[in-house]
Parts: structure tokens; C-alpha cells; sequence
């Protein structure tokens, strides 16, 4: 910067830059260049100045720069040009300061950014400002923010009021279908019952990922975790997906050595982590299949490896499967129902939350490993 000005002192002065070239520089900016004497009197306004400002250079000539401030900055002002003037040749420049308000003729406020810089000339101060218009940019931001708030806002409103007509959906086929119930009921309207259970759970499960999202995306995704057995989850986790793995004709089992330590971690996310992972596991692999969960114990964290023999996620999206509502091209296909692509984000956000790391492995046509490390917890 420094050099450039010298060297275009030096031009200047073998007259290679003419003073017309300067004007000419300075008229089409579209920024506003203003200089100010050491009295803070205007000595220069730019057409820039002139557009964004609504006065004509020939007007504010020769007055106080103030009139180009709101009037409650002025006094603060005064005190920022003494500061400057003392501190010794600094230029300030554009964005360094926080937001600036200029004063347009007729009275509309602007934000607006200034590099302002002290130049010697003819051994008097003059300050010499640069002023860039920013109340469109700021509008615009103000426009993303306020959709993005609104977004997650609807987001966490529909999840949350959507739960509870859902679960009531939930509870009372459930009732219905209770033994007594049962019995005294025809069985076509039984077989429909649980479908609409089903159909609820379903509706629920996509509520509670949804809220988990908008958890995440807004860094409120908590665990709380504890020391607990990891073999006693893994057993649950599996237990608990049996039924599913055995309506797709596919076998899960779980291997978990003797005398693993403990870890730390939240149960009831871990089990949602679980479900997650080896539910991706079962319905994208076809019937006939193998999945397994392998457990290891590994430094001051347990390895779980989760392997598939499914159909496997192609090159193309593997690097996108962690992404929010991302699918994969088999995702959408007739399983495509069964999960909004959530599933892996979500189990991301709880192996992270726990201070752990959770990465994929996959062979298109052979299968996919999963792998997650959760921490152990320290001696009692
Ligand atoms: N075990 C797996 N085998 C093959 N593809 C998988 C597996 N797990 C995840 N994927 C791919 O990653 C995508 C994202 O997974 P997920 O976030 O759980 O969403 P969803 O299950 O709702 O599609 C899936 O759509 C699929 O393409
Ligand atoms: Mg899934």
C-alpha cells in the first residue's frame, strides 16, 4: 500500500501520472472520498460523496464535516478525530471499525464503513477519508439471518406441536390393540390398527429427528453421559432391532469381548445412535444378508465397527451421507419413505457431542463399515 502510494508520488512527480488522472480516479468512484482540514472543515467531496451524501461538493465546501453525521455522534466524534490526529500517520482502515451512521441531506440515516487516513500537506493535517455505503449489503444480511431464524423457528414449532396429535395417534392404537382389546375386535380391523401405529411411529421417529436437527444446527444437541457398560447397550441396541432385521431376512450379531472397559456416554442417545446406524444397516441390505457389530477396546476409547453386506454407497455421495436431509441415490429409491436423510447427521452430532469420531468405509456392490469411537470413562 505504502509503496504503491510512493510509487505513485514518483510517477507523479516525472509527471508520467498527470494531476487529471487523479480527479478522473476520484470522480468515478463509486465510494465517497471526502478530506477535511485540521479544523474539520471539507475540503474535498468526490461525485461519490455527492450520491451517497445529497449534497453538491459546492455546498458542503468549506463547512463542518458534522453535517454528514447524525447528530447524536458528533460529540463522540469530536473525541475520535483528536484520538486520531495524536496517533501519529495510523490510517484506519475499511471495516475495522465496527459500524459507522453517516447523515444523508435529507435526514435519513446510513450504515456505512470508512478508512480514514492523516496526510502532511504543506506541514498542516489534512484527514482524508474513504466512505462506503453499506445499507444494501446490510440489508441483504439482514434478510438471510432473519430467514435462516425463521426457518429453524417453524422448524423447532412444527416438531414440537406435530408430537404430541402424533403420539396420542401412537398411544391410543396401542390401547386398542392391547390383549382385551384385541380379542373383541375382528381381525381386519386389528391388522388396520397396527398400521395405523405404524404410520405413527414413523410420524414421530421424523418429528424427534427433525428437533434433533434443529438441536444440532443450533449447538443445543446435549448428552448426558455416564460410565456404563458398553456390551449391556450394544445388547439392547441389538435386541431392539431384531425384529426389524428378522422381517428383512437378514442375521445381526454382535460381538463383544469379555472385560471391556466402561464408557462414558449417554444411554439413551447411544441407543438412538445405534438404531440410526444399524436401521441404514438392514435397509440397504437385501434379504439374505449379514449384519455385524464388532466391539474393541482401543487406548482410552472403545472401537464399535458396524459392517453390512449391502448394496454400499458409490463414491459420489460418500463424502455427502453426514450432510443434513442428503440421500444417496438408493436412499430415494423404495426406501426412501423409511428416513428424510437425517439418520447420519444426527448420529454424527451425538458420536461428536460424546468427544468421539465416526467415519465410513464402503465398497459399492460389497457393503458398508461404519466405525465410531466413544471414550471411556476414567476410574471411579
Ligand atoms: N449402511 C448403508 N449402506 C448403504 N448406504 C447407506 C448406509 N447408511 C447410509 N447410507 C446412505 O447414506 C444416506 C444417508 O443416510 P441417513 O442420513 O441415515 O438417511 P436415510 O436413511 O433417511 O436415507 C442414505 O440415503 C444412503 O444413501
Ligand atoms: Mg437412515
Amino acid at each position: 500500500m505504502k509503496d504503491a502510494i510512493q510509487a505513485a508520488e514518483h510517477a507523479a512527480m516525472h509527471k508520467l501520472l498527470p494531476p487529471s488522472l487523479f480527479s478522473g480516479l476520484l470522480a468515478i468512484s463509486s465510494d465517497a472520498v471526502i478530506a477535511v482540514d485540521d479544523e474539520q472543515r471539507i475540503i474535498f467531496f468526490n461525485e461519490g460523496a455527492e450520491r451517497i451524501f445529497g449534497w453538491a461538493a459546492d455546498e458542503v465546501g468549506g463547512r463542518y464535516l458534522e453535517i454528514l453525521l447524525p447528530e447524536r455522534y458528533r460529540a463522540a466524534h469530536r473525541g475520535h478525530v483528536h484520538g486520531f490526529g495524536a496517533a501519529h500517520g495510523r490510517a484506519r482502515l475499511m471495516g475495522e471499525r465496527q459500524q459507522l451512521s453517516g447523515l444523508r441531506r435529507d435526514g435519513e440515516e446510513f450504515p456505512c464503513e470508512a478508512a480514514i487516513q492523516r496526510i502532511e500537506v504543506e506541514g498542516r493535517n489534512v484527514f482524508a477519508a474513504v466512505l462506503r455505503d453499506i445499507t444494501a449489503r446490510q440489508r441483504a444480511e439482514d434478510t438471510v439471518r432473519e430467514a435462516v431464524t425463521a426457518r429453524e423457528d417453524m422448524l423447532g414449532i412444527v416438531s414440537h406441536d406435530l408430537r404430541n396429535p402424533a403420539n396420542a395417534v401412537k398411544m391410543l392404537a396401542k390401547s386398542i390393540l392391547d390383549d382385551a382389546t384385541r380379542e373383541r375386535l375382528p381381525e381386519q380391523i386389528t391388522e388396520r390398527v397396527a398400521m395405523i401405529q405404524q404410520a405413527a411411529q414413523q410420524m414421530d421417529s421424523l418429528i424427534q429427528d427433525l428437533l434433533d436437527t434443529t438441536r444440532l444446527a443450533s449447538g443445543r444437541l446435549r448428552v448426558d453421559p455416564q460410565p456404563m457398560d458398553a456390551g449391556v447397550v450394544v445388547e439392547r441396541s441389538v435386541d431392539a432391532m431384531r425384529s426389524l432385521a428378522d422381517a428383512a431376512r437378514i442375521s445381526l450379531e454382535a460381538t463383544v469381548p469379555a472385560g471391556l472397559p466402561q464408557v462414558l456416554a449417554d444411554a439413551d442417545r447411544v441407543s438412538q445412535l445405534f438404531s440410526n446406524l444399524i436401521g441404514n444397516a438392514i435397509k440397504f441390505t437385501p434379504p439374505g444378508g449379514a449384519v455385524t457389530l464388532v466391539v474393541h477396546a482401543d487406548g482410552d476409547a472403545v472401537l464399535f465397527v458396524l459392517r453390512d453386506t449391502g448394496v454400499g454407497i458409490s463414491a459420489e455421495d460418500l463424502p455427502h451421507v453426514f450432510e443434513r436431509f442428503y440421500q444417496g441415490e438408493r436412499g430415494t429409491g423404495r426406501t426412501a419413505r423409511h428416513g428424510a436423510g437425517l439418520g447420519l447427521p444426527i448420529a454424527r452430532g451425538i458420536v461428536e457431542a460424546h468427544g468421539g469420531h465416526i467415519w465410513i468405509d464402503s465398497l459399492p456392490g460389497a457393503g458398508t463399515t461404519v466405525r465410531f469411537y466413544l471414550p471411556v470413562a476414567p476410574p471411579a
